[in-house]
């Protein structure tokens, strides 16, 4: 593992190695001349801070380059005050972009009182060519930016940066590489997000991801196995296996695997105590996988099941190859196997062509699934996805119209599927201090319900039984259940 790997022994006086990741060892061992020359010359520690926008598989990504900035002798804060600050972008909607754009700004500011601040851009925005665009004209300040198909080559591009004197953009159309024994830095240690693979294959017709990840990879079983090993000796008790379709996992590779077999060789690892993945894809979740969730001790009561929508003709122009009755058929066949599963979802209001009546469509399903929880978005036009360029656009007024219906009935049947718990005494894994109420600490329960209790914060990472007293909304006010030993 790279944290076998003494840095001071690299020897920088030859050529780079041309294999992967020995290369990207070579430019750690770099960046930290350049690192260790600044802190000198600042006679203070070298900050960094990275800024995640968007889903897991981001929150993952800015993990590794936080490992690297840290190995490489970087501070890491959160404070945008600091000497490097790389935003990690999303682009699924174009709120996300916005938020970027805006906050951009105001980096350009702080650089222009302390010029010897570096910015840095990526993620999943970076690989939208307009986006480029912008930013060489408008934003000049910006002094690396890179792409998603690059990432693991984040130290040399750094090094790159170091050593150049104008700003340095390197975006790729795509790649077939998967880097191994890059370094990590978790934000939780007794937590952790694993991606499993990267990209999508699905294209749907309203999304971008797609375009800005590339095509579905999955990484050997092995390698994801053996990380998850070092994470459990390191103290890790709970995973979350990452991929847009977690259910097409495997296919691909030369010896292919099924996300269920997978999660049985994960369920065996010793140390692992609660294992979760997300996202599920309706059309591809097997029997198989149903099977193996329900004789699991390990594996979350809580499934994330994106519908989009309740109107087959809709999922039909989103290309999601359901109908509503599959989607229905799913849900009763998960209920019956696993009663206890809370199911969550994800749902788009105002796609192109989408009538009222679909939207009621949407709001049935809704009471007929009864989410414990459901994300709803306002349709968001992705420039080169097949459904910007559909004609029938919805106006903004009826989107949200149709947005404030569902969002009524998504938080009704989210308050009563959570009530159900009360009086019930259920494992908790402690998350964190309360940051409103230092007395207490959050939990985290199977099904995905948080619940605050009174407790001392040395419970942080242990799973403890919570007796759940107090529905409030969306969370539980409970108490620790005293282990009884008569
Ligand atoms: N791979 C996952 C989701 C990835 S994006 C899946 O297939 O479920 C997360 C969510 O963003 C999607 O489920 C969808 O509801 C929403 N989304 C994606 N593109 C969108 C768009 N153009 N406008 C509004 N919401 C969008
Ligand atoms: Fe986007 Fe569909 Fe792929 Fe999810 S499955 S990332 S919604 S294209
Ligand atoms: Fe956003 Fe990229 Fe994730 S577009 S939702 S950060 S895969």
């Amino acid at each position: 593992m790279y944290d076998e790997i003494n840095f001071e022994k690299i020897d920088l006086s030859l050529e780079p190695p041309a294999k992967e990741p020995e290369r990207q060892h070579y430019f750690i061992a770099k960046l930290r001349r350049y690192v260790e020359a600044e802190r000198k010359r600042l006679d203070r520690s070298v900050t960094c801070a990275v800024v995640t926008f968007g889903c897991q598989m981001n929150a993952r990504d800015s993990e590794k380059l936080s490992g690297i900035l840290e190995t490489a002798g970087y501070e890491l804060t959160e404070d945008e005050n600091a000497d490097f600050v790389i935003y990690n972008t999303c682009t699924v909607r174009d709120n996300a972009n916005q938020r970027v754009y805006g906050r951009l700004g105001h980096l350009g500011g702080m650089k222009k009182k302390f010029p010897h601040k570096r910015i840095a851009l990526c993620g999943c925005m970076m690989q939208e060519p307009s986006v480029i665009e912008k930013l060489k004209k408008s934003y000049r300040f910006v002094d690396l930016i890179f792409g998603t198909h690059n990432i693991y080559k984040f130290a040399e591009l750094l090094v790159t940066m170091f050593e150049s004197k104008d700003p340095v953009v390197d975006i790729w159309d795509s790649t077939d590489q998967i880097v191994e024994e890059l370094p990590t830095e978790r934000k939780y240690p007794f937590k952790s997000g694993i991606n499993i693979m990267f990209g999508c294959n699905n294209f749907c017709s309203y999304c971008i991801v797609p375009y800005v990840r590339g095509r579905e990879r999955s990484r050997e079983p092995e390698d994801i196995l053996r990380e998850i090993e070092s994470l459990a000796a390191d103290g890790v008790v709970e995973v979350m296996l990452l991929g847009q379709n977690v259910n097409s996992y495997g296919r691909n590779l030369k010896n292919p695997i099924s996300f269920a077999r997978l999660l049985q060789e994960v369920e065996k690892i010793e140390g692992i105590k609660r294992i979760r993945f997300m996202t599920s894809h309706p059309k591809d979740l097997s029997d198989e996988l149903i099977a193996v969730m329900k004789h699991s001790e390990k594996i979350c009561r809580h499934l994330h099941l994106p519908l989009q929508s309740g109107s087959t003709r809709i999922l039909q122009a989103m290309n999601r190859r359901y109908t509503r009755e599959d989607y229905l058929d799913l849900v009763q066949k998960l209920r019956r196997e696993i009663p206890d599963l809370a199911i969550t979802t994800d749902i788009i209001v105002g796609f192109p062509g989408e009538t009222p009546e679909d939207v009621d469509l949407t709001i049935d399903m809704v009471k007929q699934v009864q989410y414990d929880n459901a994300f709803t978005f306002l349709y968001s036009k992705r420039t080169g996805t097949p459904a910007a360029a559909m004609e029938n656009q919805v106006p903004d007024s009826v989107m949200k119209e149709g947005f404030d219906r569902l969002l009524n009935v998504v938080q009704d049947t989210a308050r009563k599927q959570i009530r159900r718990l009360k009086g019930q005494t259920l494992d908790a894994l402690v998350e964190e201090v309360n940051e409103q109420d230092p007395a207490l600490l959050t939990g985290r329960l199977s099904n995905n319900t948080i619940v605050h209790f009174p407790g001392d914060k040395s419970l942080v990472g242990k799973i403890v039984p919570v007796y759940l007293k107090e529905c409030h909304g969306f969370y539980y006010a409970g108490e620790i259940q005293e282990a009884n030993n008569g």
